[in-house]
């Protein structure tokens, strides 16, 4: 029986200095690969708005289709810790929603959710989530779903002001119970001072060597998506061009009539077969006579 990660786990991982690695996951059979692999956290990213559903940006997606990607990631996975992204406004209008919405992500299979930011309202969201049994994955530096009120995609924590306010927030997410926070597109520099000033791991998105753990999205990683690369996500192989190969010799295949094989059918028995074979010769006597 395989020792299922937890909390616990991952920051006995950052006192004894030891990395982990997480990776986005959305459907079953990934998932399952993923976790034989010994990906240590699987995160249903609200990335999977734009890599597997095909939309604009993360902000479109909502609970209904995350809930069907975390059952389905759940599933498929023994030993890595399952972490759902709760999506745009699923959690932000009210706690009592919040909590609805968090607690179905738990009940379909997710072992903890992530939550973007820090303001007086999350801090409250996520001792609440916390006393009640769910553990909150932190997000911090740049935070897409307020994509639209920081102006763009861009590198948070430039300055020794900033570095100090990320770290201020991370300090308060990790007193409100947080047990881990994402550091996305931070400065190498900056996210190594907040690591080593917290006790709970950090997971680095674009936020260099030193947090105790690595995240990507894992389109990238396989070389699936190609919209857009970003700086950060190292290409480990080329799936696009894997899907391509195999789809065209596929369509080459079928209309050459090389595929199926004889192999690849399932064959009437004998007698069942003459049996048709008789039935189709009769009938067409029958439409000769008429
Ligand atoms: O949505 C996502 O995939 C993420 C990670 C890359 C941190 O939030």
């Amino acid at each position: 029986m395989t020792k299922k990660i937890t909390v616990r786990t991952l920051k006995k991982m950052k006192e004894s200095g030891e990395k982990f690695s997480v990776l986005t996951a959305y459907d079953y059979s990934t998932a399952k690969y993923l976790d034989e692999a010994g990906i240590d956290v699987l995160l249903i990213g609200d990335s999977l708005a734009m890599v597997a559903l095909g939309y604009d940006n993360t902000n479109c997606i909502g609970i209904e289709e995350m809930s069907i990607f975390t059952k389905a990631v759940s599933k498929g996975v023994e030993r890595a810790m399952v972490v759902t992204d709760m999506p745009f406004m699923s959690y932000t209008i009210d706690i009592s929603s919040a909590l609805q919405n968090i607690g179905n992500m738990i009940k379909l299979g997710a072992n903890a959710v992530k939550l973007e930011g820090c303001n007086d309202y999350i801090i409250e969201l996520v001792k609440r989530c916390t006393q009640m049994g769910v553990p909150v994955m932190g997000h911090l530096g740049f935070t897409p779903q307020s994509q639209n009120v920081i102006g763009g995609h861009l590198i948070q924590g430039k300055t020794l002001d900033a570095t100090l306010q990320i770290l201020k927030q991370a300090k308060k997410l990790e007193e409100a119970g947080a047990f881990s926070i994402v550091l996305e597109m931070v400065p190498e520099e900056s996210a190594k001072y907040i690591t080593e000033n917290l006790t709970i791991p950090t997971i680095s998105c674009g936020a260099g060597f030193y947090c105790d753990a690595q995240v990507v999205v894992s389109d990238d990683l396989f070389g699936k998506f190609d919209s857009f690369k970003p700086k950060f996500a190292r290409k480990y192989g080329d799936m696009k061009d894997l899907i391509l190969s195999c789809a065209k010799q596929y369509n080459e295949d079928v209309k050459t009539g090389k595929f199926p094989n004889a192999e690849e059918i399932y064959k009437l028995s004998d007698e069942d077969a003459r049996e048709l074979e008789k039935y189709i010769k009769e009938q067409k006597n029958v439409i000769t006579c008429n």
